[in-house]
C-alpha cells in the first residue's frame, strides 16, 4: 500500500488526547485468583473471590463495555509463538498470501482490506475458524435450509502457523468460557448459563496487520464498528491504535497496550442476552505513519442454530424483552456476504430486531 487512495479517506473526527485519556482508561482486572481452576475439570475457585471478580467485571461491562485482563492463564510462550508466525505470514509477498485468499462461501483465509460502509480499512487480515469444520447456514435467505462447512485454509508458509494457531485457540477458548461464566454471575445467573450456546461454536480468530500509513490523519486501520458476536478477546502489540468510545461523554479513548494483557469487549449478543444491561460499544483503530501494528482478536461466537434473545431470567413485566429472537447463523452469513460483496448498503444490525 503506497499512496492513500481516496477510497481510504475516513472522517477521523477528534484525535485522542493521550495523556488525559490514558489516566482514565478502561478498567484493568486481575484474574490471578482463577489460575489453576477449571469448571470443566470440576475444580472451582473460592466463591467469595469469584463473586468479587464477577462484580468487578459487571461494573466494567456497564460503564465501558471494555476491560483489560492480566494473569488470565494463557501461556506467554503460546502468545509469542502466534505473534511470530503471524509476522512471518504477513511478511511474504502479496502473491504468496493470495494463494490462501478467502472465498465467498468459505470465508476463512486472507484478504487485503475490509469495507466498513463504503470506506476501505488500512489493513490486511487472515481469518481462521476455531472449530474444524465450522457449520453455518448455506444461505442467508430466510426459509432456505441447509448447512455448509467452513474449513481453514492453511498456508504452506510459515509451516508452524497451524500448530501455533491450534494451541493458541485452545487456551483462549478456556479464557472465553471463564469470562462468560463471570459475566453470567455478574448478571445474577449460574456461571454455566451461557455454555450450552457454544457447543458448536462459530468462533474465529483474526490475524490483523496494519501497515504504516503515509497519511495517518486521512485513514483508519479499522473504521468505527461494534463486534457482532458474544465476546471479543484481543491481543495487541505495543504500538497501540485501538480507541474506544467512552460511554460517559462519547470521546474516543486510546487503549494503552499493556504487555501480556488481553483487551475484552462485550459484543452485540451479550447486549441482547442481557436485555441491554450491558451494551456493545463502538471502537476503531487509528494508523501510524512509521510503525506497522499487529493485533489478534478471538471472536467468541455461539452455534449457528442459536436463537439470540434476552434471557428469560432477566426480563419481566416491568422490563420486557427489548429484542425479537434472531438466528445467529443467518445473521453471521448475511454480514459475511455483504462484506464480501462490498455492498454499499447498511449492514444487518441488531437494532433491526429491536422491539
Ligand atoms: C476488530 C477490532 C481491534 C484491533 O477486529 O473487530 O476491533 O485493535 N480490532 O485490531
Ligand atoms: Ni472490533
Amino acid at each position: 500500500m503506497g499512496e492513500v487512495d481516496p477510497a481510504f479517506v475516513q472522517n477521523v473526527e477528534h484525535r485522542p488526547k493521550l495523556t488525559a485519556n490514558q489516566a482514565q482508561g478502561i478498567p484493568l482486572i486481575d484474574l490471578a485468583a482463577l489460575t489453576g481452576y477449571s469448571p470443566s475439570d470440576g475444580t472451582v475457585a473460592d466463591s467469595a473471590v469469584v463473586e468479587g471478580l464477577a462484580a468487578e467485571i459487571g461494573e466494567a461491562c456497564k460503564k465501558w463495555g471494555f476491560f483489560a485482563v492480566v494473569n488470565h492463564g494463557v501461556a506467554a510462550e503460546k502468545r509469542e509463538r502466534i505473534w511470530r508466525e503471524a509476522r512471518e505470514f504477513f511478511g511474504q509477498g502479496l502473491e504468496e498470501k493470495k494463494k490462501v485468499r478467502r472465498g465467498e462461501r468459505n470465508v476463512s483465509g486472507y484478504y487485503e482490506t475490509e469495507h466498513t460502509k463504503n470506506v476501505r480499512d488500512w489493513k490486511e487480515v487472515f481469518d481462521f475458524t476455531v472449530q474444524e469444520p465450522t457449520l453455518v447456514p448455506a444461505s442467508h435467505e430466510d426459509g432456505e435450509e441447509g448447512v455448509i462447512e467452513w474449513t481453514n485454509r492453511w498456508p504452506e508458509y510459515p509451516p508452524g502457523l497451524r500448530e501455533a494457531f491450534e494451541e493458541y485457540a485452545q487456551e483462549v477458548e478456556k479464557l472465553a468460557y471463564k469470562l462468560m461464566g463471570l459475566i453470567a454471575q455478574s448478571l445474577g445467573l449460574p456461571a454455566s448459563r451461557f455454555d450450552e450456546f457454544f457447543k458448536d461454536q462459530t468462533s474465529f480468530i483474526r490475524l490483523n496487520h496494519y501497515p504504516p500509513c503515509p497519511a495517518p490523519h486521512l485513514a483508519l486501520g479499522l473504521g468505527r464498528h461494534k463486534d457482532m458476536g458474544a465476546l471479543t478477546i484481543l491481543a495487541q502489540d505495543d504500538v497501540g491504535g485501538l480507541e474506544v468510545k467512552r460511554k460517559s461523554d462519547e470521546e474516543w479513548v486510546f487503549v494503552k497496550p499493556i504487555p501480556d494483557a488481553f483487551v475484552i469487549n462485550v459484543g452485540d449478543i451479550i447486549q441482547v442476552w442481557s436485555n441491554e444491561t450491558y451494551e456493545s460499544v463502538e471502537h476503531r483503530v487509528t494508523v501510524n505513519s512509521e510503525k506497522e501494528r499487529f493485533s489478534i482478536p478471538f471472536f467468541f461466537n455461539p452455534s449457528h442454530y442459536t436463537m439470540v434473545q434476552p434471557q428469560k431470567e432477566l426480563t419481566d413485566e416491568h422490563n420486557p424483552p427489548k429484542y425479537r429472537p434472531y438466528n445467529w447463523g443467518k445473521f453471521l452469513v448475511t454480514r459475511k456476504a455483504s462484506n464480501f460483496k462490498k455492498l454499499d448498503v447498511e449492514n444487518l444490525q441488531i437494532h433491526h430486531f429491536r422491539i
